[in-house]
């Protein structure tokens, strides 16, 4: 099993009538290699709660945090670290590309740790094939000012898939584009779901896009229910 999660619970302080306030309530869920699922729900329901958790940002008050059987909790933060640089990618709804580097520096950032030579090498040659795979081959030297909205996101996809992850986390990736270019990333998620064989769990407001992947589950009142 690539990711699973038993019984997690998460809470945040208290609000300003002094209450504590329960977000997820004992959530289990396992993730095989190369499936993908879509986690809709309302607004506050606790979705980027969870998929911070699934991806190590943010440890739930109980349960566990399993990724290739090993519990999470026994790393310490450095080990975190590299589990996160190397097996896990993430895509949120703005793309934080860097302003000054170009479209090709900016997918190479999280290469930069990795201290083998032959991995960067691999991650080099992987830049460039992704990058012509998401049709952004001739403007690799572009500064993100100089690309659209939907190019920087699909910049950013690739970023996050630069280390070869086994999981891929997105928090709303077509939360910040126009219909055509979500059309366009949600076929590219699913294409790159199927062609790399890469875990995904995509949390979106779209119907359309959680429609087009394999498994959907809504979160709502702190639990995770199965969608058809
Ligand atoms: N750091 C925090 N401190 C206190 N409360 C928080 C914190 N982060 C989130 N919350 C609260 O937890 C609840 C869940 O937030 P979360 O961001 O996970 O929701 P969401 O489902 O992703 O919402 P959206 O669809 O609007 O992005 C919300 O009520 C939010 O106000
Ligand atoms: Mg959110």
């Amino acid at each position: 099993m690539l990711l699973e999660l038993i019984g997690i619970t998460r809470s945040y302080e208290k609000d300003d009538e002094g209450r504590g306030r329960s977000v997820l309530d004992g959530i289990s869920l396992a993730i095989q290699e190369g499936e993908s699922l879509a986690i809709t729900g309302p607004s506050g329901s606790g979705k980027s709660t969870l998929l911070n958790i699934m991806g190590t940002l943010d440890a739930p008050d109980s349960g566990e945090v399993k990724f290739n059987g090993v519990d999470v909790r026994r790393l310490k933060e450095p080990g975190l670290a590299a589990l996160r640089n190397r097996h896990i990618g993430f895509v949120f709804q703005l793309h934080y590309l860097l302003p000054q580097l170009s479209l090709l520096e900016n997918v190479l950032l999280p290469s930069i740790p990795l201290n083998d030579r032959p991995a960067r090498e691999k991650a080099a040659k992987r830049a460039h094939e992704l990058l012509g795979r998401v049709g952004l081959g001739d403007k690799i030297s572009r500064l993100p000012g100089q690309l659209s909205v939907g190019e920087c996101q699909r910049g950013a996809l690739v970023r996050a898939l630069i280390n070869g992850p086994a999981l891929l986390l997105a928090d709303e990736p077509t939360g910040s584009l126009d219909h055509q270019n979500a059309l366009q990333l949600g076929e590219l998620l699913k294409e790159l779901n199927r062609e790399l064989c890469i875990a995904m769990v995509v949390v979106t407001h779209s119907l359309e896009l959680a429609g087009s992947l394999a498994i959907r589950y809504r979160l709502d009142n702190g639990k995770l229910l199965p969608e058809s």
